[in-house]
């Protein structure tokens, strides 16, 4: 959908702040997940490219990343993966390419088939489907990966982690991109909004998002049924390894009432 030419004068999504409500129309109708939600920057379209968030918070979108080669940041989960990993919302695929490229058996999942496509022509294995639906060797996954503000998708972090529980092995891990500490959890709807070469401001449909941070991740997990027995950093970007209780080191933390010492504990990392 377009709402604006940009002729002369402010940038359209210009200002430090956006005033909630401003840019994002109200939600109307479905928001239920759709397989081009995310078609503008998965086509690679030219332009700058950000997510709306409904409480007016705007998130440029590294889209020229998505579609590079793997980045520097990408070795540190790929050493962390040691089995068959499953890379969910994959995209163009340049983390499941890593991780093939490291010797693993990587297949990225994803609802869009052209990233399906994108990602198979990169030459890793990429399966056409949403992670809530069925999906091959469940329970069997050394490790899920949600990278690049996935642990959005669907709206409800619990949900999706819960889900991901479902996917590996008992001894396996999922491993999630997270904030750095400061925004804890938020639950809302997100619009991609691209501003193409000609001034043209597209805006998307809305569809469920959630954003989590490394101080939140703690609660999350638990809610999830999972511990976070590490919350680690590579560069400016924040991760959380997120495991079964009971996996070998992985008990439920000691403190069990408000999170406290949990929190702490990634606030320091
Ligand atoms: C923020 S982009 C992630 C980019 C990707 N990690 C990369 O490196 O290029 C979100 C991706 O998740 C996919 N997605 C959204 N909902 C999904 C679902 N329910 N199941 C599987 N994939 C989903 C989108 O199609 C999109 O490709």
């Amino acid at each position: 959908m377009t709402i604006g030419t940009r002729a002369t004068g402010p940038h359209p999504l210009g200002g430090t702040t956006v005033v909630p409500g401003a840019l994002d129309a109200p939600v109307a109708g479905s928001v239920e997940p759709a397989a081009d939600d995310f078609a503008a920057v998965l086509d690679h379209r030219p332009g700058r490219h950000w997510l709306l968030h409904s409480d007016g918070r705007r998130s440029p979108l590294p889209v020229g990343r998505w579609h590079g080669p793997p980045e520097p940041a990408t070795r540190a989960i790929v050493a962390r993966c040691a089995g068959p990993t499953l890379d969910v919302g994959c995209g163009p695929g340049r983390l499941t390419l890593a991780l093939t490229r490291a010797g693993h058996t990587a297949v990225g999942v994803d609802v869009s088939a052209h990233a399906v496509r994108l990602t198979r022509r990169r030459g890793a294995v990429a399966i056409h489907r949403d992670v809530f639906a069925p999906l091959p060797g469940e329970g069997r996954w050394a490790h899920v990966l949600l990278m690049d503000g996935n642990i959005g998708i669907g709206g409800d972090p619990v949900a999706l982690l819960a889900r991901c529980r479902e996917l590996i092995r008992r001894d396996g891990t999922v491993i999630v991109e997270v904030e750095p500490p400061g925004p804890g959890l938020w639950r809302g709807h997100a619009r991609l909004a691209t501003l193409a070469a000609d001034g043209a401001l597209r805006r998307g449909g809305a569809f469920r998002w959630a954003r989590l941070d490394a101080v939140a991740a703690y609660d999350v997990a638990a809610a999830a049924g999972l511990v976070v027995p590490e919350v680690f950093r590579s560069g400016r970007r924040w991760f959380g390894e997120f495991a079964v209780p009971g996996r070998r080191g992985c008990g439920w933390p000691a403190a069990s009432g408000g999170g406290t010492g949990r929190t702490s504990r990634a606030g320091t990392g």
